[in-house]
């Protein structure tokens, strides 16, 4: 059975439920010592109701922030606090980071939003790095503020490909191709040759051996993609192997990647998959990638990928186990040089 993790590792810090003994130190951060009790209790009693609900940021099980999170109506709001130092070392980014993975991978499937005062561009900043977009048709005014809201990019799967949604796989796939993407071809690849990879791709998903998994942004447009494909031995139904990993290359680094991978382990988990496997090619630092999102390397088959004259990489083999709760961050320590 596969259970939700509780605890997520980061480098230097954790997420975890909180506790009534963290009010004081997060009663500080906020300036309200007092009300911070009933607050933090609230926040134990959501996280024993729902199994989920606000995250203590802690270093060494200290709190030094927290991340909200708040079910509504129709959205799940999202707030970051932290510290002074650990906003400064980017680890308040790496904490939203974690929590917007995670809400997108195991949280009901809603908008997840964060609202921040206009005049407070270091929020903003951290919530873009993770992934958040502006949406400027739900900026407000309350309490005498400005208000913006930022949401996170969503999840669809697909198992076919209306002529618009076929334009814009194209689109991102010759795009990330372009920027040197590991997806199949080499920088320049003729659109014509991505489109027929296109067409093949659907009619795996027509004959259900494959299944899309796109990642968009709040108004719709596709930012990310994947495939999911199954063995063709019922020996290995309980596995999928994960193919065209990609996001657009403008926006790499705001961790659109890890979200797209979140997606792809809740359509997986989804359809009963225990295990997934995934090929990648060695030299552009994807290992890195891979182990933050909780993969491991099991095979290295040296030199089979020629990307040109001279230029042989490894092809390297991954393994996840789904069912396991994995500590993504705790892994990235396995280097492999950054040729990005
Ligand atoms: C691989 C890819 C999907 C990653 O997406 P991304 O949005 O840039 O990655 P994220 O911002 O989510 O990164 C998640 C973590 O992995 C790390 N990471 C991502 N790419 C990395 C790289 N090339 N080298 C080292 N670390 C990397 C990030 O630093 C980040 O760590 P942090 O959260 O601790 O700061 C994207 O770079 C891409 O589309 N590449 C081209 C296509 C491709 O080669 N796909 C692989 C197919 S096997």
């Amino acid at each position: 059975m596969t259970t939700r993790p509780t605890t997520i590792a980061g480098v230097g810090l954790a997420l975890r439920p909180p506790r009534a003994e963290d009010a004081d130190a997060l009663g500080q951060l906020v300036g309200d010592v007092d009300r911070s009790h009933d607050v933090v209790a609230g926040w134990v009693r959501r996280w024993e109701r729902d199994g989920f609900g606000s995250w203590v940021v802690a270093v060494e099980d200290e709190p030094v922030g927290f991340v909200g999170v708040r079910p509504r109506e129709d959205d799940i709001a999202l707030t970051v606090r932290s510290t002074p130092a650990v906003a400064a070392d980017g680890r308040a980014r790496a904490a939203l980071r974690l929590a917007v993975a995670d809400a997108i991978e195991w949280l009901p499937d809603v908008p997840l939003r964060l609202r921040v005062a206009e005049d407070d561009p270091t929020t903003r900043a951290v919530a873009e790095s993770s992934g958040l977009v502006h949406v400027p048709e739900d900026d407000h005014e309350a309490r005498g503020t400005r208000w913006q809201v930022l949401e996170s990019p969503y999840v669809r799967t697909f198992t076919t490909l209306p002529p618009r949604a076929r334009r814009s796989l194209v689109d991102l796939w010759v795009r990330v191709n372009d920027a040197g993407g590991a997806v199949g071809f080499v920088a320049g690849a003729p659109r014509e040759d991505v489109e027929a990879e296109v067409e093949r791709r659907e009619d795996g998903l027509a004959s259900g051996h494959l299944r899309g998994v796109g990642l968009m942004t709040p108004a719709g447009d596709l930012v990310g993609a994947a495939f999911l494909r199954t063995p063709t031995t019922p020996l290995q139904a309980h596995i999928r192997s994960v193919e065209s990993v990609m996001v657009d290359p403008q926006r790499r680094g705001a961790s659109l990647g890890r979200h797209l991978m979140a997606g792809v382990h809740r359509a997986a988990r989804d359809e009963g998959v225990e295990i997934l496997t995934l090929d990648y090619r060695d030299g552009v630092g994807l290992g890195q990638f891979y182990a933050k999102v909780g993969y491991t390397e099991v095979g290295r088959q040296p030199g089979v990928i020629r990307v040109a004259p001279g230029d042989d990489r490894d092809s390297v083999l991954l393994w996840r186990r789904l069912a396991e709760t994995p500590a993504p961050d705790q892994t990235g320590a396995q280097e492999e040089p950054e040729r990005r």
